[in-house]
Order: C-alpha cells, then sequence, then structure tokens
C-alpha cells in the first residue's frame, strides 16, 4: 500500500512522506533518513516566511539540502502580508520545487502571529494567502490542516475550506484529523477521510497516529480515500522506518550508529550549544526503542556539554540495551 503517487505529474515513490516536525526534522536528520533510503518526499519544519528572504540556502540548517533527500517540501508558516511574492520568488531562484502553507499549527507563539490554525480560522485571511501563493508559486503547492475547531457548526466550516482549497488549484491537502484543540489527545479520526474526499478530487495525504506497515494495512479502509501517507513522529523514533518499512521486524538496525551518525550530521550544521539541544530533543523521541529507554532519555537531556552527553550516551549503548517491538508515540 502506497508504493506511489503523482502530485501535479510528479511521481513520489514510496507515497510514504515524512512529515514536518518543529526542531527535528532539520536538514541534518533530512540527511540521516535519506542515506538510510529515504522516504518518498520530506516536509520541512515550518519556516518563518519572512525569515527566507534572509537565510543562506547553503549554510541554513533547515534550508540545507542534499540530492539524495529527493523532493524538499518546504513548509511556510506565513500570514496575510507577507511579501509572498518575494518569498515565493526566493524559493524558485534556490531551486525549491514544492512548498506547503502550514494551516494546522495550533502553537501560541504561530498563532499569535495569525498564522497556522489562526489562519485556517480566519476564512478571508486564509484565502488571500492561499490564492496569491497559487498566483505566485507555479510547483508544487500543497496545505497541511487540521479538522478545525470542535464548535458547532465545524464541519460546514471545515468543508468550505477544503472546497476553497481545492477550487484554488491546490495539488494535494494533508490531513491531520484532529480538531486543534485536541493537540496530541485523542486520535486522528482516519474514518473521516472518506467524507472529506467526497467534497474534493484533491489528493489527500493523511497524517496522525500511523506507524507502521501492518497497522496502515489494517486501517486499509479508512486510509484508502488517501493517496500517500505521511509520518511524524515515529519516523523520528526510527529514522530507519521508511527503508525497512515491508520487512518485517527484527529490523537489522544497529541503534547506536544511527544515534552517532545523526550527532555528526547535526554537528555539522549546528554551532555546539544547539547542536546539543537538538540531539537532546531527538534522544527523547529515540528513547522510545529501547525497554529501558526513560533513563537514556533523563541522562541525555541533563548532559551539560556535548562530551559528557557523548559519554552518557556511549555508556548506555554498551550495554546492548533491548529494543521494543513497536515504540509508543503516545506522550511525545
Ligand atoms: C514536536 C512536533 C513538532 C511539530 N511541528 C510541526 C510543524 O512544524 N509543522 C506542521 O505542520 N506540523 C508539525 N507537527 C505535527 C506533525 O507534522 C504531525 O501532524 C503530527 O505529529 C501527527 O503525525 P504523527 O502521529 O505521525 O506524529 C509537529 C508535531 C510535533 C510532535
Amino acid at each position: 500500500m502506497f508504493e506511489r503517487c503523482v502530485i501535479r505529474g510528479t511521481e513520489l515513490a514510496p507515497a510514504r512522506f515524512c512529515a514536518p516536525l518543529a526542531g527535528y526534522t532539520h536538514s541534518a536528520f533530512r540527511r540521516l533518513v535519506a542515506e538510510l533510503g529515504g522516504c518518498g518526499a520530506f516536509w520541512t519544519e515550518m519556516l518563518a516566511a519572512r525569515q527566507i528572504l534572509k537565510e543562506d540556502f547553503d549554510q541554513s540548517p533547515w534550508l540545507r539540502r542534499c540530492p539524495k533527500e529527493g523532493l524538499v517540501v518546504f513548509q511556510l508558516m506565513t500570514r496575510a502580508g507577507d511579501p509572498l511574492d518575494r518569498i515565493l520568488g526566493r524559493l524558485d531562484e534556490q531551486g525549491v520545487k514544492a512548498v506547503d502553507i502550514n494551516l494546522a499549527c495550533d502553537a501560541w507563539t504561530v498563532r499569535q502571529q495569525q498564522a497556522g490554525s489562526a489562519l485556517f480560522e480566519n476564512d478571508t485571511a486564509m484565502r488571500q494567502v492561499v490564492s496569491d501563493a497559487r498566483r505566485l508559486w507555479p510547483g508544487i503547492l500543497t496545505a497541511k490542516i487540521r479538522l478545525g475547531t470542535q464548535r458547532p457548526g465545524w464541519e460546514q466550516r471545515f468543508e468550505q475550506r477544503v472546497r476553497f482549497l481545492a477550487e484554488i488549484g491546490l495539488d494535494a491537502l494533508v490531513l491531520h484529523p484532529r480538531f486543534f484543540e485536541d493537540k496530541f489527545k485523542r486520535r486522528a479520526r482516519h474514518e473521516l477521510l472518506s467524507w472529506a474526499a467526497s467534497m474534493t478530487g484533491l489528493p489527500l495525504i493523511a497524517n496522525g497516529d500511523l506507524i507502521e506497515a501492518s497497522q496502515v494495512e489494517a486501517w486499509a479502509q479508512h486510509l484508502k480515500p488517501a493517496c500517500a501517507i505521511m509520518i511524524g513522529r515515529m519516523a523520528v523514533v526510527r529514522p530507519w522506518l521508511f527503508a525497512t518499512w515491508n520487512r518485517s521486524l527484527p529490523e537489522p538496525v544497529d541503534p547506536a550508529r544511527i544515534w552517532r551518525r545523526l550527532l555528526d550530521y547535526i554537528l555539522e550544521d549546528f554551532p555546539p550549544p544547539v547542536a546539543l539541544r537538538r540531539i537532546q530533543m531527538f534522544s527523547k523521541y529515540f528513547s522510545a526503542n529501547f525497554k529501558f529507554g526513560h533513563g537514556f532519555h533523563t541522562e541525555l537531556a541533563n548532559a551539560a556539554s556535548l562530551g559528557e552527553l557523548r559519554e552518557r550516551a556511549e555508556r548506555f549503548f554498551a550495554t546492548s540495551p533491548s529494543l521494543v517491538q513497536v515504540p509508543s508515540v503516545s506522550g511525545l
């Protein structure tokens, strides 16, 4: 399932994509996943749209790309009034092929800027931003949405927006079927995909709580209306997930080697204090692979320097820690 899909004439295989995760799906992480075998497409973590005008695309830890990554979709945190002509012009100059508009993030800092979920809720502003983006961007254009806010009439508001996004000529829609206020509580309601698909011919990309091949097969009935799936947290826990998708567990992976590799890549991209924080954040997710992973996470989270962090990680790996069969991402 989800072996390939075509979006705006571009064939993407497999149709299994890496989700945007702020603080995690930076270029170092994408290089690691690409080196392990890659995925159908990567979404960058959300990028403050105006910042794009100031960044150095060869140096920025968020914007740097390597050819092995394949299609990288640049996700914009944007709002009405942003100079999209210049922002999208810059992306085009830099050879970017695909752009996504974040209409889903409910973080306070994002809402405060009238972006993410606040933009989704403001119909006028959303229409302006998306239609400007479509007019200015000839490449692949997608948006990432949730269900909206669970107030009476949410179904109509959702439908109105989805129909607009299709009419304006978006190329695909990423649907994480939770309400904004759910954050990560309750489950993703993939059973609503067929309802969403009934409103539009837009290719849908299903996202939320997807963790492995057998589960995706088991949910095939609900996921069938989607052309592709997108995986977030479990891809951070298991950067080899896409590469080993169709093979049975246990997977032939050496977690210590993968952790060290990511540390090397993070150190290539980020200055040391930021690198320390980034590997600590990653290690929280990565620790879900281990039977006694909590200790690994707290030991590393309390490391005061990169040297200490490395020493603590190596001490842990030297114990040949047992892996769990299927890690849990709940609470992460
Ligand atoms: C730490 C973290 C950061 C995230 N950052 C973003 C982001 O920058 N842009 C976005 O659209 N979604 C973001 N998300 C949401 C994910 O892309 C995804 O929709 C969500 O995690 C559900 O998918 P999953 O169950 O496969 O993780 C983030 C989620 C987490 C946990």
